[in-house]
């Protein structure tokens, strides 16, 4: 069932309700062409049809992996950069103890992340840690080829083997890449290292419901079958509904681009929970990369309320009009927390007693966006009941769908990222890397 609600009542001001519905007809060109798989870049699109065709043996695999390397590691480490880490990254700190690393008893290991910069010091300061805890690791790449995870895992690789010995570190080590190409598929090969595949018609930052995504979810302690409920609920309602009104992928697609067309070219998506700051950081990915190109493209930018209300909020309040937000709404928090009676109240708080945190958010968020309205800064809220791993399994296909519907009325390819080569070029002809 369709969990997620989208909320155009705060664009009146700004964009017309035909303005919206006006974009159903080019929609109606494009949206069958992304299930059909015959629009532009069409083969890395097996993404749509991933959660309803799910390969059910693949669950147990990663199951038994998690199984065995949890028994032997405190600590597993992800090596990956962009869709190689970002998603799963952002389901496991959506759905985790937020101080998990300080909790005393943990029933699966911690997840620390690798090969997403080139930070010298994050380098040796990681070594430190993992000189004294039991660990475990994936190292993710689909090309194979990437230069920042490919460094980690070299020096992780010998500290792994120096610490546990050659043996002792294949039972540690998991490769996840390509069926057959690129320079980590031939050292897993060689080395023996168990491998999982990335499947060659989805692309790095629609990944996160295969195994790039999976296994760290499920090595987190996180229920992947639920995630993939939730997406392939989620697939079928969007397969089935095809209209602004009753499908949140095209209301969504449509109010973004209508105001897009209207000259709001930032959309900054905005959430009131920090354990969602890399749900904001996977849809950053996914839209920068996907719609950026040939000189066009929404910027995707992020905040975290109402931490950013002390910083952002100003700009967002008053810097230039070219802004529109897209609300994360999430109705009811998972704990509960109420703010105390002070016998002499001195803070001025006794107003609020026995009111939980939640509803104060939940004021923040409302008057904000009365705000920002005012402020000429339209809003779209996505509403979600609370977040658990099926509604982040409707909130992935729904955001993924999305873009590759978006990229479609804008015109370009949503899949691939030639301008990601450019920086490349120029590191590896500095680094003398030999042609
Ligand atoms: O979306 C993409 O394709 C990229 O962001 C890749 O995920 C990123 O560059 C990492 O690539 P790879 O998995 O090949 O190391």
């Amino acid at each position: 069932m369709n969990q997620i609600k989208i909320d155009l009542s705060n664009l009146t001001n700004f964009i017309s309700e035909e303005q919206i519905h006006s974009l159903q007809s080019e929609i109606d060109r494009h949206y069958p062409t992304l299930f059909n798989k015959t629009g532009k870049g069409n083969d890395f699109l097996g993404w749509v049809d991933l959660p309803s065709q799910f390969d059910k043996e693949l669950f147990k695999k990663i199951e038994n992996d998690v199984e065995r390397l949890r028994e032997n590691s405190e600590l597993f480490v992800v090596i990956g950069i962009g869709g190689s880490y970002l998603g799963a990254r952002a389901v496991i700190e959506a759905l985790g103890h937020q101080f998990y690393d300080l909790l005393e008893e943990k029933k699966y290991p911690y997840i620390i992340y690798a090969g997403h910069q080139l930070s010298e010091d994050y380098m040796a300061e990681l070594l430190e840690i993992l000189e004294k805890k039991d660990y475990s690791l994936a190292v993710i790449s689909k090309s194979g080829t990437t230069t920042e995870p490919a460094i980690a895992f070299r020096i992780l690789k010998n500290h792994i083997e120096k610490k546990y010995g050659r043996e002792g570190a294949k039972q540690r080590i998991i490769a996840i890449t390509d069926k057959q190409r690129g320079a980590l598929k031939n050292l897993a090969d060689r080395e023996g290292y168990p491998t999982y595949v990335v499947p060659d018609d989805v692309g790095g930052r629609y990944s996160v419901l295969t195994p790039v995504g999976l296994l760290p979810i499920a090595m987190a302690g996180f229920d992947i079958r639920k995630l993939l409920q939730g997406a392939a609920d989620m697939e079928t309602h969007c397969r089935n509904a095809t209209t602004i009104a009753e499908n949140p992928v095209i209301t969504y697609v449509a109010a973004r681009n209508a105001l897009y067309r209207s000259g709001k070219q930032v959309e900054i998506l905005v959430n009131y929970l920090p354990n969602l700051f890399y749900l904001t950081e996977w849809w950053k990915q996914l839209y920068g990369e996907s719609e950026g190109k040939e000189g066009k493209g929404i910027f995707p930018a992020g905040v975290g309320f109402t931490t950013d209300l002390h910083s952002m909020g100003q700009y967002i309040q008053d810097g230039l009009r070219i802004i529109f937000e897209t609300v994360i709404s999430v109705e009811n928090s998972n704990h509960r927390v109420e703010i105390p009676l002070a016998d002499d109240d001195a803070d001025g708080l006794n107003y609020l007693a026995g009111k939980r945190i939640g509803y104060v958010n939940h004021m923040a968020e409302k008057g904000t966006v009365m705000a920002h309205i005012d402020g000429g800064v339209p809003n779209i809220r996505i509403v979600v009941p609370e977040i658990n791993e099926y509604v982040l399994g409707q909130l992935i296909y729904f955001f993924e769908l999305a873009c590759g519907l978006s990229g479609y009325l804008l015109g370009v390819n949503p899949f691939d990222q030639p301008g990601v080569e450019a920086y490349k070029k120029n590191m590896f002809a500095l680094l003398g890397k030999p042609m």
